[in-house]
C-alpha cells in the first residue's frame, strides 16, 4: 500500500481530516513540542529571520516558530489544500504567518530566500528525500540553517510482550503512512551529501500509555489498513481497536516510538 502522505493530494477529505486531528493531536504532546524547541534552541535564527516550513500540514511547528526570539516571518508549504485551510484557520490570529501550498521538491521561491528551513517530520514519507533537502539547500542563504526532525519508524511499537497481536496494526499503519521506515539511519549522510555542513544527530523518544492520542491512531489506521486490504475482517479489525482502548483503560497501553533531528548549515 502507497504511502498516504506522498500521495496527499488524492487522499479523499474524510481521511484528511483523520490525519489533521492526529497531526495536532501529536503537536500538543509534551515530549513532542520540547523536542521541537529543544533543536529549535540549537539553530542560529539571525534577527529579522525569514523561516520556511516545507510540509507543514496544519502549522503546529510554524505557530511555535513564529514566536520564536529574531523570527520576523514563517512560510509554511505543502501540497495538501485540505490542510493548509485547516492551518490558516488555525494561525489567522497570528501575525508573520503565511501558508501556501507547494511542493517540497520543487519550491517556487529564488535561491538564498531564507534564513532558516525546517522540514519537520516530512522526510520519512516522501519518495527522493533527497530532492526536498536540495531544494531546501537552494533556498537557504549561505550560512542558514536546516532543521531536520522525523520519526525512526524502524522502532515504532505497540508490543507489550512477544506475539503481541496489537503489533499487526504497527506494521500495517508504517506500510500505509510511511515511505521509508529507516530514513532517519540516512538522515546525516543524506543531508551531508546534498551539502550541508552536518553537526551531530540528536536523539529524542515518545512513549504513550496513559491517555494515548499518536499511537492509539496507529492502532485504528493500522486494523483499517488491515481491514481495506482485505486482510482481516471487520470483526477482528473492531477486536484489535477494542484491545487498545481496553490497555488504555486499563494503563497497560504501551505505545513507542525513536525519534531524531539535526542541524546542519549551507557552507558560505
Ligand atoms: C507527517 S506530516 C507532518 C506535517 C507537519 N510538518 C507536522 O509536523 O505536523 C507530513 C507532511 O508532508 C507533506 N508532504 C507530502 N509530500 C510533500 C512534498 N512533496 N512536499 C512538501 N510536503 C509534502 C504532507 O502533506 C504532510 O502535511
Amino acid at each position: 500500500m502507497p504511502d498516504v502522505f506522498a500521495n496527499i493530494t488524492s487522499v479523499p477529505d474524510d481521511m484528511l481530516e483523520i490525519i489533521a486531528n492526529v497531526l495536532e493531536t501529536r503537536a500538543a504532546i509534551p515530549s513532542q513540542q520540547e523536542m521541537l524547541r529543544d533543536y529549535l534552541s540549537e539553530i542560529t535564527f539571525p534577527e529579522n529571520a525569514e523561516v520556511l516550513e516545507v510540509g507543514c500540514g496544519t502549522g503546529p511547528a510554524c505557530r511555535v516558530m513564529v514566536d520564536w526570539p529574531n523570527v520576523a516571518k514563517v512560510v509554511g508549504v505543502d501540497p495538501s489544500p485540505v490542510l493548509l485551510t485547516k492551518a490558516r484557520e488555525l494561525s489567522r490570529d497570528i501575525a508573520g504567518i503565511e501558508f501556501e501550498e507547494g511542493d517540497g521538491k520543487s519550491l517556487r521561491f529564488d535561491d538564498a530566500s531564507f534564513d532558516v528551513v525546517i522540514v519537520h517530520t516530512i522526510l520519512t514519507h516522501v519518495p527522493e528525500p533527497e530532492a526536498i533537502l536540495a531544494e531546501a539547500y537552494r533556498v537557504l542563504k549561505p550560512g542558514g540553517s536546516l532543521g531536520l526532525c522525523d520519526g525512526d519508524f524502524s522502532t515504532a511499537t505497540l508490543q507489550t510482550g512477544p506475539n503481541d497481536p496489537l503489533e499487526a496494526c504497527t506494521g500495517a499503519f508504517v506500510e500505509g503512512f510511511v515511505n521509508d521506515k529507516w530514513l532517519v539511519r540516512r538522515m546525516s549522510t543524506l543531508t551531508q551529501a546534498a551539502g550541508f555542513e552536518v553537526q551531530p544527530i540528536r536523539s529524542y523518544g515518545l512513549i504513550e500509555t496513559i491517555a494515548p492520542g499518536l499511537t492509539m491512531s496507529w492502532v485504528d489506521r493500522g486494523a483499517d489498513a488491515l481491514l481495506a486490504q482485505g486482510r482481516i475482517g471487520s470483526e477482528l479489525a473492531e477486536a484489535l481497536k477494542a484491545e487498545g482502548r481496553r490497555r488504555a483503560e486499563t494503563g497497560s497501553f504501551f505505545g513507542y516510538m525513536a525519534y531524531a533531528a539535526l542541524i546542519a548549515v549551507k557552507p558560505t
